[in-house]
């Protein structure tokens, strides 16, 4: 070997560089942070939010279907993409946001839109001053003329038993193992999402619990760690 400093500085470099990436850059951004005490215990706190109103089964059909595959339940702050204007969320997502999940379904592949929050809804004041809860807009593919704008259960189930009859091109699998084939009774149950005249396709136990999971997600409410960053937009009914 004819210059074994080279080598040496190519040793040192590579160590150099992990330490500063890995160590040094990491403690200048996590050093300073304090613990977290719980400053809006109370309407805001998220253990009123969670995991109380979530559906622990919905939940488990979630995982078990491997939902998580293809959506993410995370918002990204407006630098690192356009998450919010896609109606995902009105602020990125924290640490915080998934302190009462033994495991936390971030997810890591986006195929289809990111789920954070998909049960989002604020109540508004009607004009005559009564409240009513709307859902929130999502990114509706505008110019599809098959969907309906607002989520709901009807809206999951459809979805649910065949995408495509929402978006003309969804690549979500469909799920039709969720529906029971039943025979219509006196008159079609109201959740059916198929009839021919004789029978119905009814959403079973499973899907009417995923349902509740999927509309209860809903990580908008503020924290002093992620301010709201863009005002909700009304879903079109
Ligand atoms: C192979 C990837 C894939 C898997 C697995 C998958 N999805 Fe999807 N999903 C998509 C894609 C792509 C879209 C966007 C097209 C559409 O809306 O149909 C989507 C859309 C959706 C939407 C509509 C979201 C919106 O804002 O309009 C919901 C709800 C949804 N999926 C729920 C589920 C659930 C629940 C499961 C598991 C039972 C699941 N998906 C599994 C790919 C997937």
């Amino acid at each position: 070997m004819q210059k074994p400093s080279i080598l040496f500085t190519g040793i040192f470099g590579a160590f150099a560089v992990s330490l500063g990436a890995m160590v040094l850059i990491p403690h200048s951004q996590l050093a300073s942070l304090q613990p977290q005490v719980q400053w809006d215990e109370g309407a805001n706190s998220p253990s009123d939010v969670y995991p109380q109103k979530r559906s622990v089964v919905g939940r488990d059909v979630y995982v078990a279907e491997g939902c998580f595959y293809c959506h993410t339940q995370q918002v990204r702050d407006p630098q690192y993409g356009p998450d919010m204007e896609r109606g995902w969320g009105s602020r990125r997502t924290v640490a915080r946001d998934y302190l009462y999940e033994d495991v936390p379904l971030l997810g890591s592949q986006r195929l289809g839109p990111d789920l954070a929050n998909f049960g989002w809804t604020v109540k508004v004041t009607q004009k005559d001053g009564t409240e009513k809860t709307v859902s929130m807009w999502r990114d509706e593919h505008e110019d599809d003329p098959k969907k309906p704008a607002e989520r709901n259960e009807r809206w999951i189930y459809k979805h649910l038993f065949n995408p495509r009859a929402i978006f003309t091109d969804s690549k979500c699998p469909p799920y039709r193992f969720f529906f029971e084939k039943k025979e219509i009774g006196e008159k079609p149950s109201p959740n059916a999402v198929e009839t021919d005249g004789k029978f119905e396709y009814v959403p079973t136990h499973e899907a009417e619990r995923l349902a509740d999971y999927l509309l209860s997600l809903d990580r908008t409410h503020e924290l002093k760690e992620s301010p709201t960053v863009i005002k909700p937009k009304e879903a079109k009914k």
